[in-house]
């Protein structure tokens, strides 16, 4: 059977990825910062392996990619992200915040992926995906604001970009999404989509993905978006 590692699955989108996976009798490695008060993970019936990860935490990386060693991993999620302070402008701008979300939008996503290429890599379906965003797209920039956040996505795209270009050699399939504007505690009510609709179009994407699609940006539905 498959195996899905999925970052920041206790709830959102990845807790969607993690429900879906395991209905659908796949083994998920759910990964969250408190593994010992998961929520509504716990409740999810299914091969579940629930371990304890923060992403931006060199050592937890490399602990788990060691507990791991043996393990194949068919796809690694990196879904794990925050937003950061939000009406923040040039007036008031929180630099330290910045600096905290692009080590965990940005940084985390390629500290992740390139502790765990062996793991991929002897699996059958070798795929990374990176939950990135629109608000990343340089050109689909129409209303500014949101520096912290948009600057760290459009630089993770840039980043697994790079990466996608220096594991070709393992045949790895890298690819970025955008999952929608989706009714998260990131997203809020007024988003236009739900988590399952989210995770439905993600998963049927992500299972369309071949090599000659590694580095690309696409949207949930499987559309490529620009830079
Ligand atoms: N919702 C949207 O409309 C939207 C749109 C575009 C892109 N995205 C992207 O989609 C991904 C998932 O977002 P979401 O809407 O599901 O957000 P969410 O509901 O706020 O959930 C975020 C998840 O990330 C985890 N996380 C944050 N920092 C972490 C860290 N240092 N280590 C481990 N886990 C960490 C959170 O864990 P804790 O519970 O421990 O905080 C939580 O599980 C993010 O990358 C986000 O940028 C979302």
């Amino acid at each position: 059977m498959s195996t899905v590692m999925i970052t920041g699955s206790n709830r959102g989108i990845g807790l969607e990825f993690t429900r879906q996976y395991a209905a659908d009798g796949w083994t998920v490695i759910a990964t969250c910062r408190n593994p010992i008060q998961p929520g509504e993970l716990s409740a999810i019936p299914g091969d579940i392996q629930v371990h304890g990860l923060d992403v931006s935490d060199q050592r937890q990386v490399d602990r788990l990619a060691a507990d791991l060693k043996d393990r194949s991993i068919d796809i690694l999620i990196n879904n794990a992200g925050i937003f950061g302070p939000r009406n923040i402008g040039i007036d008031n701008m929180d630099y330290q915040a910045w600096t905290d979300v692009i080590g965990v939008n940005t940084l985390s996503p390629l500290r992740i992926s390139s502790a765990f290429i062996k793991h991929v890599a002897q699996s059958e379906m070798k795929k990374i995906i990176t939950i990135s965003s629109i608000m990343g797209s340089i050109s689909k920039n129409d209303s500014g604001g949101e520096y912290i956040y948009r600057s760290s996505k459009a630089a993770v795209n840039m980043v697994m970009r790079s990466f996608a270009h220096s594991i070709d050699a393992h045949e790895i399939t890298v690819a970025m999404f955008h999952p929608g504007w989706v009714k998260t505690d990131m997203g809020g009510e007024s988003a236009s989509i739900d988590v399952k609709t989210s995770v439905s179009g993600l998963r049927s994407s992500i299972a369309g993905l071949n090599v000659k699609d590694t580095g690309s940006f696409f949207n949930y539905d499987g559309e490529p978006l620009p830079w």
